[in-house]
């Protein structure tokens, strides 16, 4: 394989996903902000791995790193027919598929790469041409993953008012996504309609999304970024430094309950309380029509670890007992707007999320 990705738009300074010559880069986000490494992908089970031990993180990027691993199993297997492939294609996705559960988009990249190759295959293309067409593939969902950012960028900045001190949550940005991010993108689209915008990040524990990433991809294009632990957002709002909230989304039921960072669902409370808008940016992608409602979502537990240590550095007794879910689900009647790249659905979010997703 030695096709690249070349589509990088004005205003996408932080790619966090490249691919060349069959070659997948991706920066460490475990490293970040200290250290920019990137590190070199070409075998579907290291890039499973790198899903799991959160090198790429966000649920656009996990979807756009699963299409490339899928790819690059489709190339390793070997098989007379089509059929035969699609057997060993198909293992490829479980195993791709098994790494987190909560974010929609790695399950909905993983369909459409099978979808793709179903399709070419019981139409009668040669296995050799499965495995280049879905190389394609995977860069058409890296591609277009960076549009439609942009798109909810211009469809979420006039929502922002000029002057808008804007608190995000966990990361939702470049580093998220293919590129421009989904929350972070609204926020640069309406910095570059020429509004003038401050952030306040939420650190986001345990992982600290909001303090490595969201900090670090901020301050790096220049935006006024202020960084608070998360118990203080409420203090914040409480004299009136506040004026909307905007996160990403891992997944949104039919009925528009969102599964966000851990801590979403407090900071929508608290949002509510003191009457701030409450915004979510997401991708018709993360939209998941074949769950009724939020509490139906799956919620990652991750390692205990991550709760008790700061790096290598404990920070509570051993053998303390430990919750560590990933991810909470905010009620759809606490979210004032959920932006698409079709556009901003206001309330009516049985209706309209079918609507959207259906392309009316
Ligand atoms: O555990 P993470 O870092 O993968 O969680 C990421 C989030 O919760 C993001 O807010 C979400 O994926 C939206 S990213 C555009």
């Amino acid at each position: 394989m030695s096709h690249s990705c070349v589509f990088a738009p004005t205003g996408v300074t932080i790619k966090p996903i490249l691919y060349a010559d069959g070659v997948l880069k991706m920066i460490d986000q475990r490293l970040l902000p200290t250290e920019e490494v990137w590190l070199e992908y070409t075998d579907y089970r290291a890039v499973a791995e790198a899903i799991v031990t959160m090198v790429v993180r966000g649920a656009p990027a996990i979807g756009v790193a699963a299409a490339y691993g899928a790819a690059f199993g489709a190339r390793d297997i070997q098989a007379t027919d089509g059929a035969d492939f699609m057997r060993q294609f198909e293992a490829v996705c479980a195993h791709l598929a098994a790494t987190r559960p909560t974010a929609v988009n790695l399950f909905w990249a993983l369909k459409r790469m099978k979808s793709f190759a179903a399709a070419n295959a019981s139409a009668g293309q040669p296995v050799e041409n499965l495995k280049i067409g879905l190389e394609y593939e995977a860069l058409a969902i890296n591609d277009e993953d960076i549009r439609i950012n942009l798109a909810m960028g211009r469809h979420g900045a006039p929502l922002i008012p000029d002057g808008a001190r804007v608190l995000t949550h966990c990361n939702a940005g470049a580093l998220a996504t293919a590129g421009f991010g989904t929350a972070l993108g609204v926020i640069r689209a309406a910095v570059a309609a020429g509004k003038k915008v401050s952030v306040v990040a939420d650190e986001t524990r345990p992982f600290l999304q909001g303090a490595r990433l969201t900090a670090w991809e901020l301050s790096r294009d220049g935006i006024d970024t202020t960084l608070i632990c998360d118990n203080m957002a409420g203090y914040l709002m409480s004299k009136g430094e506040i004026d909307c909230v905007i996160v990403g989304a891992d997944r949104i039921a039919a009925n528009g309950d969102v599964a966000n960072k851990i801590g979403t669902y407090t900071v929508a409370i608290l949002a509510k309380e003191h009457n701030i808008p409450f915004y979510v940016a997401a991708p018709l992608s993360t939209i998941d029509l074949e769950l009724s409602d939020g509490s139906l979502i799956p919620i990652e537990e991750r390692d205990a670890r991550e709760v008790t240590h700061i790096g290598d550095k404990p920070l509570a007794p051993d053998n303390i007992r430990v919750r560590n879910p990933a991810f909470d689900v905010t009620p759809a009647r606490l979210v004032t707007a959920i932006i698409t790249e079709r556009g901003a659905l206001l309330g009516n979010y049985s209706e309209d999320l079918r609507r959207i997703k259906a392309g009316a």
